[in-house]
Formats: C-alpha cells, structure tokens, sequence
C-alpha cells in the first residue's frame, strides 16, 4: 500500500504502529504521579498533597510558570541514583510500546544538584537506564543537559562543569524553564563553551517567546535543532530560513495546548508548519502533566487537524530520524523500517 492509499479511518492504527525517534522529553516530565508518591514514601518525603487524585487534579495550567512551579515540586522526590534509573525505565517502557526506536532525553541537573543531590546519582541513574532500554527493547536513547534559564549563566557553567566528569554519558546540551525574560543570548558563553567540547546544541525557543529568541539561538548559540518554535510562523523571513536551512523543530502538541500556547488542538499551527516546508517534529515534552505519550501526541493532534494524512504522518517520522543527532547509515535504516511498516498497513 502506498502511503497516499492509507485511509482516515486506519490513520490512528497507523501512527501508533510506525517507528519514531523522541526527541522533545524532559525526563522529570515523565514522572507520573503514582511514581511520585512511591518515590516520596521511599525516600520520606513529605508532599504538599494528600493523593495521587489530589496531585493530579492540581494539573490545570495557564502558561509555562504555572505548569513549571508543580513539575520542580514533583522532582522532589528523587534523591538517590535509583530513583533515576526507576523514572528512566518507566518511560522507555511507555516509548517502547509506542514504537519509539530512539530518544534523546533532556534532563535538568540544577534542579537536584540545587537540592543537595550529586550530579553523578542524576546522570549514571540516568544513563544506566538507557543502556537497559537499548538492551531490552533495541531502543537507543541518549541524554541532553538542560541549563535552567531563570537562573544564571554562571550557575549553567557551573552545571557543566560538575558533569564533566560524566561526559561520556551525554551527548549535548539544551535550555530549558521560563523562557520569557530570559533569551537565548544570556547563555553565550557556557553554549560556547559546550561547543568546543563536541557537545551538540538544542534550545527551547518560540514557545511562549518571540520569533527574535529563535533567531540569537541560531545566531549566538549556534542550536541545530529548535525545540517549540512554533511563534516563528510569526517572521516570514525566519519560516524561509528555517525551512532553507532544514532546521528542525521539536513540536509537542498537547503541551501547547495544556501551557494555553493555543487554545486547541484545533487551532494549532502543525499544518501551517508543515505547509511551509519546516521540518517538524511530534513530540511529548512532558507526557505525565500534559495528558500523554508520543502516540497519544500523533493520534489526538490528527484526530483534531483532518487535513492532516498518512503522507503527514510519514513525513514527521522521517523528520524525527532527520533531526536526531545519529549517523546518517543508523537513519537510513530507520527509514527503510518506516516505509515497510507504511507498505504493510491495512
Ligand atoms: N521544562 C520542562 N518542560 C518545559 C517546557 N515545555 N518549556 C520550557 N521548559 C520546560
Ligand atoms: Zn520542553
């Protein structure tokens, strides 16, 4: 069957099934409320809720803020090595299911390291759990260090240098947390930094902040992929250099509408980006606090946009392979794997 051939109707069966590298997914943002109270009733930690039900019912946001105040309050909770290494796995579990072949995952040190917990219990957590999936499940996954914007440049460099020491166990850094305010030119130094390190480069950008933000993370920071960027629609000129330049962007559709960046997935901007030729990307950012995983991403994102198709579909799981920062012989194959999963749908 060809991909112009695959029908609505089969369209959710489809995009669960096909093969997709994750590339926008803070690690912290995949603790889901049940983990966060085991994890405090092993480590005794008191939680500012009475239950599950109650933090749950606490995830109603109306910008970034409001969603980041309950997500640091939630990472709390870790402390030890294998309270990494737990949050880890539980996501490539869910990954795995939802035939996610490769993940590079952010993680945010200052958050803990700021609590008195050792970057190395953070990163060898971590990075334990990525050599078990690729183990158990064949899916690759690496890790990105986020530098936290709301605080210093200094507090980033120093946060680079305590993971030095672990360098082998991630592949590039990242920006993350309140993005307003704080532009991407405030961190010049520590992603010059990380550039002569051989560390690859990715930056939140156009999320809740102007199209001017994407444009000095290309130019000062020098990023190779864009995660959000959906404000760029917002410049001209910068759709036609982004989309010249195939720069990628890391989109994460219910995210957007749970940070009220649209107020549906109706109304998001997904078929502009993609009419314009960027090469865009489906992603979970924050699966336990935004309502779901990559697939649920794809499946409610097409279900909401009917002009959206199988021709779509494929073309954002090849622009997630595109993007991910592997050798281009690992990409091909993963291409090949997508296109006979599309040849064999019913
Ligand atoms: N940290 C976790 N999720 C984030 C998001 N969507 N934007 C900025 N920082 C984040
Ligand atoms: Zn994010």
């Amino acid at each position: 069957m060809t991909v112009d051939e695959i029908r609505a109707h089969h369209l959710p069966t489809l995009l669960r099934r096909i093969p997709k590298a994750e590339l926008h997914l803070h690690i912290e943002g995949s603790l889901e409320p049940e983990l966060i109270f085991k994890l405090a009733a092993r480590n005794g930690v008191t939680l500012p809720y009475p239950s599950v039900e109650a933090l749950r019912a606490a995830y109603a946001f109306s910008d970034l803020q409001s969603f980041l105040d309950i997500y640091y309050a939630g990472a709390s909770v870790l402390l030890k090595e294998e309270d990494f290494f737990d949050m880890a796995w539980a996501y490539f579990e869910r990954a795995a299911a939802d035939n996610v072949v490769h993940a590079e995952i952010f993680f945010d040190p200052q958050t803990h390291t700021d609590r008195g917990v050792p970057i190395e219990a953070v990163i060898l957590g971590l990075s334990h759990a990525c050599r078990r999936a690729h183990a158990e499940f064949g899916l690759s996954a690496s890790l990105i260090l986020c530098f936290l914007r709301h605080l210093s440049e200094d507090a980033a460099l120093t946060a680079l240098t305590q993971a030095l020491p672990y360098r082998e166990h991630f592949i590039g850094v990242g920006l993350d947390s309140s993005e307003r305010g704080h532009p991407p030119e405030k961190f010049a130094r520590v992603f010059s930094k990380a550039r002569d390190l051989g560390l690859r480069l990715v930056a939140h950008a156009g999320e809740e902040g102007p199209p001017a933000y994407i444009e000095s993370a290309l130019d000062v920071l020098k990023v190779e992929r864009i995660d959000h960027g959906v404000r760029c629609l917002e410049s001209p000129a910068l759709v036609q250099r982004l989309a010249a330049t195939r720069m990628p962007l890391t989109v994460c559709p219910l995210s957007n509408v749970k940070l009220c960046v649209f107020k549906s997935l109706a109304a998001h901007n997904l078929p502009a980006l993609l009419d314009a030729g960027l090469c865009v990307t489906i992603n979970s950012d924050d699966p336990a606090y935004f309502g779901g995983y990559i697939n649920q991403n794809f499946v409610e994102t097409f279900a909401a946009l009917p002009q959206l198709t199988a021709a779509h579909a494929r073309q954002m799981a090849a622009n997630s392979f595109e993007a991910s920062f592997v050798p281009a012989e690992r990409k091909a194959v993963w291409l090949r794997e997508l296109d006979a999963v599309i040849a064999g749908a019913a």
